[in-house]
């Protein structure tokens, strides 16, 4: 721990008469982004700090709160307050050349996208699909992780059901039961690396099926079609109505199923509600297979919960779909699958000869922090601040960015804007929008029909401050190209 008056060189001397929190704050922030205070570092002691800059304990407390509510720093009860995330280094003008607009953004997406985009150096990243990890319940994890191993059988360590752990399996049918209202037998879950590894386990499940086509929403998810199209199937797009995917349209394509994210749309928001839901359930008693992937459905704000899909359909229609990437982190590669049951079997197939099941350790440990409600309280605290987030980058579009559509906002982890100027394609606002420092997805990756122009942001992993400097940037690159 740093302490004492040699810390960050923060004389008392300095403080100012008023703002003595901001003052203390933007200090520490700046430490942090130039690298003096690096994810780790323990901060003083409020006492001791107050003592040193001979200020009121409370001016150090309410910096610490300010540092915490970004996402900063955490409390951590005798460990002190510890650097948990740092913030963007300061913009500075460049020396070099400008950056180049990431190859991304020119001709059609390909399968390397989203690793070239997140390879791009940018101060401010309001992708879309990313929680928000600072939260990550470390201490938790290290709790469970430590209680576990002290307990671990030998044998425990061995190979393993490729479906996964039983303990897993059934903490997923206990959370899929109180969070989304099904009964899944934890028999009929596999435990998956994440929805991308279910869709790749799924090809030769669905071709075996007889089906080489899967019809997909439009606008609808870029990563999830290229999982669908590296296994050569077949991806017909279905435009969208308010309520959700068009059934006529989906009817004319004559695909045998169709990937849905029928909680929240991905990337544009909306429910799909009650009568389409019926109407998708006459679908698929014609012989119709739907693939339900509830990449974020825990995430919701303004509206009540909507039960998944599969808890209403015949368990014969559906192949559920879900993980911890929206949860947790995407980094853990954990998610889960109820399939069929005549698609269980071959399934089970396709996993064990990918990898013999996931890896058996960060399975107990997410079964306990299941189990033991740690993810309900997770929860929580994320929506808590995801809707603070939300709410700031509302706030900002309205005033930076006041002509362009807002959609879906009662859910999730991202929104959606829409912009009426069909002559300023989204690729180039996005590449624009780069070479200001702000990450963002053009709309136009996410769909294979023609529509209007527009930009996936995510709001849930930056603080609020960043989010309205990140719109200020998008106002500004769109008023260079217009
Ligand atoms: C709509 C949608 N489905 C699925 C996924 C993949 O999730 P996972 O990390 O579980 O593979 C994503 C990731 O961003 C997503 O946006």
């Amino acid at each position: 721990m740093t302490s004492g008056s040699d810390f960050l060189q923060l004389d008392a001397a300095a403080v100012p008469a008023d703002g003595k929190s901001d003052w203390l704050a933007r200090r520490l922030r700046r430490a942090m982004a130039d690298g003096r205070l690096t994810v780790g570092s323990r901060l003083p002691p409020t006492r001791v700090l107050a003592a040193e800059l001979r200020v009121s304990r409370g001016v150090v407390a309410e910096a610490y709160r300010r540092l915490t509510e970004d996402g900063h720093v955490e409390g951590r009860r005798r460990g002190g307050t510890v650097v948990v995330a740092t913030p963007p280094p300061p913009a500075t003008t460049p020396t070099g050349p400008p950056p180049e607009p990431v190859g991304a953004f020119s001709g059609e997406p390909g399968n390397d996208v989203f690793d070239a985009l997140r390879a791009a150096p940018a101060r401010i990243d309001l992708t879309p699909g990313r929680p928000d990890l600072t939260a990550f319940p470390r201490t938790a994890w290290l709790r469970a992780e430590r209680a576990l191993l002290t307990g671990l059988s030998a044998d425990e360590l061995g190979y393993g059901d490729p479906r996964g752990t039983p303990q897993l399996r059934r903490a997923v049918a206990n959370w899929l039961a109180r969070t989304r209202g099904m009964r899944a037998d934890p028999a009929d879950i596999l435990i998956v690396a994440g929805i991308a590894q279910a869709l790749t386990l799924l090809h030769p499940v669905l071709r075996a099926d007889g089906i080489d086509a899967v019809a997909v929403e439009d606008p609808g998810s870029l990563g999830t079609r290229q999982h669908l199209h590296h296994g050569g199937l077949a991806t017909p797009p279905v435009p969208l109505d308010p309520d959700g995917i068009r059934i006529d349209a989906l009817r004319a394509t004559g695909a045998r199923a169709v990937l849905l994210t029928p909680a929240h749309q991905f990337p544009m928001g909306m429910v799909t509600g009650g009568e389409r839901r019926r109407e998708l359930l006459r679908w698929a008693r014609d012989g119709g297979l739907i693939l339900e992937d509830d990449y974020d459905a825990e995430h919701r704000y303004d509206r009540p919960p909507v039960p998944a899909l599969r808890s209403l359909l015949a368990d014969d229609q559906v192949c559920y779909l879900g993980s911890v990437s929206k949860l947790l982190a995407p980094a853990l590669r954990i998610g889960w699958m109820v399939p069929p049951r005549r698609h269980l079997a071959p399934l089970v197939d396709a996993k064990r000869f990918t990898d013999l099941g996931n890896a058996a350790l960060p399975q107990l440990v997410l079964a306990r922090l299941l189990e033991s409600g740690t993810l309900e309280r997770h929860l929580r605290l994320l929506r808590d601040r995801h809707r603070r987030r939300r709410d700031a980058m509302i706030t900002a579009l309205a005033t930076h960015l006041p002509a362009a559509t807002v959609h879906g906002t009662a859910a999730g982890l991202h929104l959606t804007i829409t912009y009426d100027t069909p002559d300023i394609p989204d690729t180039a606002l996005a590449a624009t929008a780069l070479t200001h420092g702000v990450k963002c997805h053009p709309l136009s990756w996410h769909r294979q029909l023609p529509g209007s122009p527009g930009l996936v942001l995510g709001y849930a992993a930056s603080p609020a401050g960043v989010i309205t400097e990140g719109v200020a940037a998008l106002g500004r690159a769109l008023r260079e190209l217009t």
